[in-house]
This record gives C-alpha cells, structure tokens and sequence, in this order.
C-alpha cells in the first residue's frame, strides 16, 4: 500500500517533485488531415488516467518514441522536442523521440515483438522458431541504440532537478535502466512489466549474453514491479539462475554487483467510477440498442481482445463450437460477440493469426447459422463505445489467454456487466490471481474444458452469478491506476 505522504491528493502542487515516465507508446498519437495540418489524437490505458490523477501534484514529463511520420513531424515541429500537456490534451507534458525509423522496426518489431513478447508469453513454435542468426545481432544493436536514446532522454529530463524519479515500462525499454543509471549514478528508477515473464528454462532460450544483459539492464532500476506475483518469482528465479545474483526471496530483493533492487507485485486494476460514467455516454447507449436488437432475446458469450498470439481467441472459439455441438439445444438462444481487434499487423505472424480467427469465425456460422439465428458476430475493427456496449450486456465473459501479464477486459467486464455476467477466465492471466475465487478457471488449452466452463456460466443460477459478479467487480476496482501508480512511486522513496 501506498504511503500517505506520497498519495498524490494529499498534497499541493508539485509536491511528488519531477516525475519522468518512459514508454514505447505515449498518450498521444498525432495523423495528418488533407490539408497538412496535425492534429493530436489522445491515448488511453491505465497509464495514462493514472497520471491523470497526478498532473496537478507532479512536475511530469513522459518520454516516448514517435511511431509513424506524422509523430516524427510533431515531434520535429515541437520546441525542443517537448509537446505541453494543456496544448495536446495529456496528463503529462510529452516528448517524442525521432528514432531513426528502421532502427525503431528493428526494436520494436524484430526484438520487443517478435522475441521477448514471445518469451514472456511462452509463444514459440519451438521445433521451428526462435532461431537467432546474424539479422537477430543486428536487432539487438538496434534493441540497444533505441534503449539508448530513452536512457539519454531521461538522463536529460532530470537534469537539475534533484530527486526525480523515473518510471520506465515494460519489456520494450529492458535495457534503459541500467544505461540511465550509468548516466546518472544515484537517480531513483522503477521499471515495471506488464507482461508476464518467462520462467528460467524458458528464457534460457534467447541467446546467453542477450538474457544476461536484458536482466542486468532491469537490474539497474532500485525497483521492478510485476502485475502478479508469479511473474515476480520467475524474474527473481532468472536472477538467480541465469545471472547468480544473491536473491532474497522472503524480502523480494535482489543484488547483484553492488547495487539492490526491489522487486514489488502492484496488480493494476480499473478506475470503477470513470469505466462506469464512460459506459453511461449516449454513444455507448446506441450500441447497446443495436446489439439488443441484434441479440433478438438471445444469451450473450462476450469476448473482447486485441489479435495477439497470446490472447488464444482460436481456441476460445474452438470452445464456443464444441458448447454448440454438444449442445444443440442452445442453438437460437445464444449469440458469441468475438471483437478481435487487429494488432501490430507489422508482423506476418499477427496477419497470419487474425486470418485463423475469421476462417474459424466463418466455419462456425457456416455450420450453425440458420435464417434466422447468426450464433456468432466477429468485429475486428476497434469500437471503444462498442466494447463497453458489450460488457454492459454479457451474459458470459470469456477470458482465456495463454499467458497474460494482467488482463483488465477481465475486470472491466464485471464492473460494467447489468445482467450480472459469469467469467471463464483462464488460470495463466494474471488477473486470476484477484478474480480466481470468483469465476470459472480455465486451462487455457483444453478446449472442452473451455466449452463446459462457458455452459456452466450461462446455466448459473442468476442469485449465484450476481453474487460471483458483484466480487469480481469489488476486487477488479481494488487498486485503481491513479494509486498503482502512487505506491509505485512510494516504492522508490
Ligand atoms: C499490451 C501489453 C503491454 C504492451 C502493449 C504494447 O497491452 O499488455 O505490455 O506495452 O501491449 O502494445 P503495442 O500496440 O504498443 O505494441
């Protein structure tokens, strides 16, 4: 838990002094109109309402890379590089680094994507991938170069500022703690990981000195933070294991030439109130009418993910098709709303993935449709207005990742559902940790295990899932961003 005297709503303006955040994606994203002229469009995610909450009491910069031309132009157009946060509608003030663009691919698709994400989340195809050859080393110098571009820019954001504190995320930046504490010796860094992470014989695959020097670069942070606390045992396991590192389980410490990092679980949860007062907005009321309308009095099974490999959307309607096989008399009387929304499309494996949805999606409506019953729309066109339309009318929430380093649709779900929603959640995400007890778990690889978790979620008695509900909603909006963020923050002192 947070210490008082660092929540930020107990004190004035300033008060956390210089607080910089680095992460790949900022909370802005810039597109140009067809007469040339940017205009800024505003990012979501828990980062950003967390740092919502802070703005008043905080001096914050967020540190980003630009991700398309249209970034690197107001990024160059920006003075010094630094866009503020009133102009541009962001928590923070917000500088964008202009990294050469087939660097940035190299990093970002070749090593952050195509690598560690399939590290973490335990991806590979193993008797045929990963192979790490002479294009992988020249990823890994590009891997370096971006880290090192971070580390300079956070390096040059805490200037004269003493006791600024940094928050860099996730596994795109693994290396940046350790390159800014060469920098600037004595500068309080956090880094935090919203993946999982791999346990050691799984991460022994990359090659040796690229697991060593991506441990070594976390080990620079004075703390490293997990959503779970499986995922922080098998990083102090990786410390041990692969690095020697003197690891205090029982205290969650590591040290590791001279230097100590504190390795902490902090379970980022959902902000209730604002999800709630969103999914009340009159675009949202639109799509509940229409998917009411389109339900026709049919039961609703709700997924809602982007497309990653990760995300295991095949075999979750592998499931939906063995629970209509086995049984026929739901057909009519249930619908699967699949929005499967396209991610990083960069990568043939995502294009070849969002291709295995839709074949699969279309072999089940082939099979069981009739004239007048679809059993299963997918969308895979992202609608935020619509996806909260869905979770306020689900009947079933299915959340079935191979491995996930959080998952808040878990949690969102709940929150919002009006019917009093039951959850297939599978045991390998980390909200399972929180939701567990609540809801109906899953190996995420047995399929009829899947289907009869989804049957037994529509034929829960309505007393049983409210109640399984209303649990899953109070522990889903237990830590909210704006005080994940604060105890992080008092986690570095
Ligand atoms: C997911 C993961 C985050 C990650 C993000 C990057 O949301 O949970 O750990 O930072 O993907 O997504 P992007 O679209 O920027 O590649």
């Amino acid at each position: 838990m947070s210490q008082d005297s660092d929540h930020p709503d107990d004190q004035g303006p300033a008060a956390l002094g210089r607080v910089l955040v680095a992460s790949n994606r900022g909370p802005v994203s810039f597109s140009q109109d067809e007469g040339g002229s940017l205009s800024a469009r505003r990012g979501g995610g828990g980062l950003v309402s967390g740092l919502s909450a802070m703005a008043g009491s905080a001096d914050l910069l967020w540190i980003c890379a630009a991700l398309s031309d249209d970034d690197r132009a107001a990024a160059q157009q920006a003075p010094d590089g630094r866009l503020d946060a009133a102009g541009h509608d962001t928590p923070a003030a917000v500088q964008m680094l202009d990294i050469a663009p087939d660097v940035y691919d190299q990093a970002y698709n070749g090593v952050a994507n195509s690598t560690l994400w399939f590290i973490h989340h335990l991806l590979y195809d193993t008797p045929n991938q990963p192979r790490f050859g002479s294009e992988f080393a020249r990823q890994w110098e590009s891997y370096r170069s971006y880290n090192r571009a971070f580390a300079a820019a956070l390096a040059r954001g805490a200037e004269d500022r003493d006791g600024a504190r940094v928050m860099v995320q996730d596994y795109h930046l693994a290396l940046a703690p350790g390159m800014l504490a060469g920098l600037r010796p004595g500068i309080r860094i956090a880094h935090f990981s919203h993946t999982p992470w791999a346990p050691p014989d799984y991460y022994r695959m990359l090659p040796d000195d690229v697991g060593r020097e991506l441990l070594e670069g976390m080990l620079g942070a004075d703390h490293a933070g997990f959503h779970a606390q499986r995922w922080a045992d098998a990083f102090l396991d990786c410390c041990a294991d692969i690095l020697g590192a003197e690891v205090d389980r029982a205290a969650r410490q590591v040290s590791y030439r001279g230097h100590r990092c504190d390795v902490g679980v902090h379970a980022l949860g959902v902000d209730a109130a604002d999800l709630r007062q969103r999914a009340a907005q009159p675009d949202v009321e639109r799509h509940v009418a229409a998917l009411t309308e389109a339900a026709n009095g049919c039961r609703l099974i709700v997924r809602i993910d982007r497309t990653e490999l990760s995300k295991n959307i095949v075999r979750g309607l592998a499931a939906y098709r063995e629970l209509l096989s086995a049984h026929p008399e739901l057909h009519g009387r249930v619908v699967h709303l699949a929005f499967a929304y396209r991610s990083r499309q960069d990568l043939p494996q995502y294009r070849e993935y969002t291709e295995s949805v839709q074949r699969i999606a279309r072999q089940i409506r082939d099979e069981f449709g009739t004239p007048g019953w679809d059993p299963l729309t997918l969308e895979v066109r992202d609608d935020y207005a619509r996806s909260l339309a869905a979770y306020r009318l689900a009947d079933v929430a299915v959340v079935n990742p191979i491995r996930d380093g959080m998952n808040l649709v878990a949690k969102e779900v709940p929150i919002l559902s009006e019917r009093g929603c039951a959850l297939v959640l599978s045991r390998e995400a980390g909200a399972c940790a929180e939701l567990g007890r609540h809801a109906l778990v899953v190996n995420p690889y047995d399929v009829a295990a899947t289907a009869h978790a989804m049957y037994e979620g529509l034929m829960m008695p309505q007393p049983e899932r409210a109640r399984r509900c209303a649990a899953l909603a109070q522990a889903g909006g237990a830590l909210p961003p704006q005080q994940w963020l604060a105890d992080q923050l008092a986690a570095l002192g």
